[in-house]
């Protein structure tokens, strides 16, 4: 089985250290960028079963109007939670996310080199000694996977998420991307892992005085793409997200599903092979947040390793991605086709 994983020179001076780099599992990168390629990612989409951008229709403006769902509190059994059907799950047919239920998708191979390892990870924060916010975790996530990691607040996903960015450090154990144990990575190795992360937050971390079409070029400005290749490509990616029309605005402008698709066009500029997205629908209403998880959905299905931390129970279980539930800091579940599972209110 031929390795996901291309040891290549990244962009910067010579002589400066390598790093491998991830490839997107569908969708393999091109060594160099040019105004030329700026299409390879749609292209990719196409070839994916993804309407190209032309046909892409805004993910907002196409949202069906949402049902109510009835408040819930579940309560967690030791025995039931990986395979009860949720009563989440019973309300597939009636979800606006159902549109994206993965159950067709043909299973990602889990073979080859996972494009995150953990194994064994354990993180403790000074602040709290005593109680490790993970607490040895050990998973694979394979090239093109889509994966949903969920539990209560202050389970551990946010810190999970962090410990692949290398925003954090485990404290024992090993945390493997692209290649790379990331407890050992020096600093000034760090800003090219980034590179081959996108970025994904609840609140969108946007640039407040720089235009959308700032914002995004700012991104890849950052890792010194030349102006032409800038130029071609975020014009490019802002009408994969919508917002064509909308570059010149700036972000207190939009509304915040505007907002988050223009975060989400920053993070996929670079067509990173992993992306990673900490609630990226926590702030947004249901119909907003179905044209995102479309963007997200269209994203993975071209090719990019997808993980993000959710607290949306009717999307999980709509969408039937892999999921792994943490419990103060421990891995409780790890189901493919998942569903958010039972958690009662604590
Ligand atoms: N900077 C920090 N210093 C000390 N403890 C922290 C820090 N950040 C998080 N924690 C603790 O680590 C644990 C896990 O937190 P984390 O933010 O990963 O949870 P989460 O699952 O993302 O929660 P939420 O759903 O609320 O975002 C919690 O007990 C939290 O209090
Ligand atoms: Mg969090």
């Amino acid at each position: 089985m031929a390795s996901h994983f291309n040891s290549t020179e990244r962009q910067g001076s010579e002589g400066e250290e390598t790093i491998e780099s991830l490839t997107p599992a569908a969708a393999p990168q091109a060594e160099t960028v040019t105004a030329d390629d700026t299409g390879a990612f749609l292209a990719a989409a196409d070839l994916a079963g993804v309407p190209t951008p032309a046909a892409v229709p805004d993910p907002v403006a196409e949202a069906p109007e949402v049902p109510e769902v009835p408040e819930e509190v579940h309560v967690v059994t030791a025995a039931d939670p990986a395979d009860a059907p949720s009563e989440g799950a019973a309300q597939v047919s009636e979800s606006v996310y159902s549109s994206l239920a993965g159950d067709d998708a043909p299973a990602v191979p889990r073979t080859g080199t996972p494009t995150v390892s953990f194994k064994n990870v354990t993180l403790i924060y000074p602040a709290q000694p005593n109680k490790p916010a993970l607490d040895d975790v050990s998973l694979d996530i394979y090239p093109g996977e889509f994966v949903f990691v969920v539990g209560h607040s202050g389970s551990g996903k946010s810190s999970l998420l962090r410990l692949i960015t290398r925003e954090l450090k485990a404290s024992s154990g090993q945390v493997i991307v692209a290649g790379q144990d990331l407890t050992k990575m020096r600093n000034k190795k760090i800003p090219y892992l980034r590179r081959q992360i996108g970025t994904v937050y609840q609140d969108f971390k946007l640039l407040p005085d720089k235009t959308v079409y700032e914002n995004v070029a700012f991104a890849l400005e950052c890792i010194g793409k030349p102006r032409s290749v800038i130029k071609a490509q975020v014009p490019e990616v802002l009408r994969l997200v919508g917002l064509a029309e909308r570059m010149n605005h700036f972000p207190d402008q939009l509304s915040g599903g505007e907002q988050q698709r223009v975060s989400v066009a920053r993070a996929m500029v670079n067509r990173p092979p992993l992306l990673v997205c900490d609630e990226p629908t926590g702030n947004l209403d249901p119909a907003i947040s179905l044209g995102i998880m479309k963007l997200l959905d269209m994203i993975n299905r071209a090719g990019t390793t997808v993980v993000m931390a959710t607290h949306d129970r009717e999307m999980v279980d709509s969408m039937r991605k892999r999921v792994i539930a943490l419990e103060a800091g421990h891995v409780v579940r790890d189901q493919e086709r998942g569903g958010y599972g039972y958690y009662g209110a604590l």
